[in-house]
């Protein structure tokens, strides 16, 4: 597979983006990968009730439906985040919606939670090595959004380790107005409630919230505060962007309507993170998210306050390899340390940059 990457690339770069995915996705699912070989016990790491082998995941929106979840630990990630996965299966929005920048090793996508619904994916998910997230979103018509939130919890309480709940997706209107205060307390509230009601039979299963890079302090101040208050179990900062550094912004597809991820993330995620971290306390941990595509960077995401780490995008453009290559770079890094003793010691520093 890794081997492979060389030849792959300049093919699934000659593809469409959406196109090329689909292919790799379905080469994914097909192919008899090896068993991963055992991660290091220095990388793992312990985080709400879950032991993880290593801290780097597999970001929501790679694997939409869940078809490659338990290839995930072969492929070297430690956990993988499946969806965002509504209750109804819905097309998304129209095509083109998914753009290579490739000089800036950076993506735009307006996908607008294209799945195949609950159903559908419970029945093809299975289990892996890595530990199991459930990114659950709500339908673009949906009439109470909420209800579909709660009813990604009950459909997936019996297979997801932890659930996330999106209210960051740039690309269904009116979704992101969810991480204002009112909303987010009422949202929480009932997501939990379902959570609860399913843990005697079930275990507790930790929910996160992933939300935007793209908030104002004060509005950051208000999501940590009742994420907090309704004890919550982590956060994942963040998602793509509807911001434009000026070296995009003047790219030919730098104006195309979405997320950003990928490099040009990097900074303004991993700023959020660190400014998130000052304000969460360590009362939970939290996901660091954006332009991971080394072991600098997702050693950077540690210092500035991650627990665990995910990406995305940088596959596009590093292959498969990259995780290996960063799981390595970590030990290099770490030497004698733990992730968890330099967890958030760069924090201070980069939050005061915002
Ligand atoms: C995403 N992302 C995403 N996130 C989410 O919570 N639900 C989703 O369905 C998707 N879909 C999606 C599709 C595509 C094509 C991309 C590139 C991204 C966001 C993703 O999980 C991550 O938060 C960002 O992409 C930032 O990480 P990277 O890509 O810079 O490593």
């Amino acid at each position: 597979m890794r081997a492979l990457w060389p030849l792959a690339r300049p093919l699934l770069h000659a593809l469409d983006p959406e196109r090329a995915h689909d292919l790799t996705l379905r080469a994914l699912a097909a192919l008899p990968l090896p068993a991963p070989a055992a991660d290091d016990p220095r990388l793992a790491v312990d985080a709400f009730g879950l032991r993880f082998s290593n801290p780097i995941g597999l970001a929501a929106g790679f694997d939409k439906n869940g078809t490659i979840a338990h290839k995930a630990g072969a492929l070297g990630f430690g956990f993988t985040e499946v969806g965002t996965l509504t209750p109804l299966a819905q097309p998304g929005n129209p095509k083109p919606r998914l753009f290579r920048l490739t000089n800036d090793k950076a993506v735009i996508n307006r996908f607008g939670f294209n799945n195949q619904g609950h159903a559908q994916a419970l029945a093809l998910l299975r289990k892996g090595p890595a530990v199991l997230g459930v990114n659950v979103g709500a339908n673009k018509d949906a009439a109470d959004r909420v209800a579909d939130y709660v009813a990604g919890i009950r459909a997936f309480v019996g297979i997801a380790d932890y659930f996330t709940i999106n209210v960051s997706s740039p690309n269904t209107p009116g979704l992101r107005d969810l991480q204002k205060p009112d909303a987010l307390d009422e949202l929480l509230a009932r997501v939990l409630d379902a959570r609860d009601a399913k843990a005697e039979m079930f275990g507790r299963r930790p929910v996160l919230l992933k939300i935007a890079p793209d908030l104002a302090l004060a509005d950051l101040d208000d999501i940590v505060r009742v994420a907090r208050t309704r004890r919550i179990d982590g956060m994942i900062i963040s998602n793509t962007t509807i911001s434009r550094p000026p070296a995009i912004a003047a790219h030919r597809r730098g104006g195309e309507v979405g997320g950003l991820s990928g490099r040009p993330l990097f900074e303004l995620s991993t700023q959020m993170l660190a400014a998130t971290f000052l304000r969460v306390e360590r009362q939970f941990p939290l996901v660091g998210v954006g332009g991971v595509d080394s072991a600098d960077a997702a050693f950077a995401k540690l210092e500035a306050g991650a627990t665990l780490v995910q990406l995305y995008s940088a596959l596009v453009y590093e292959g498969p390899g990259l995780v290996d290559r960063i799981k390595r770079g970590l030990l290099d890094r770490l030497g004698t340390s733990r992730p968890a003793d330099v967890l958030g010691r760069t924090a201070a520093g980069l939050a005061a940059s915002l």
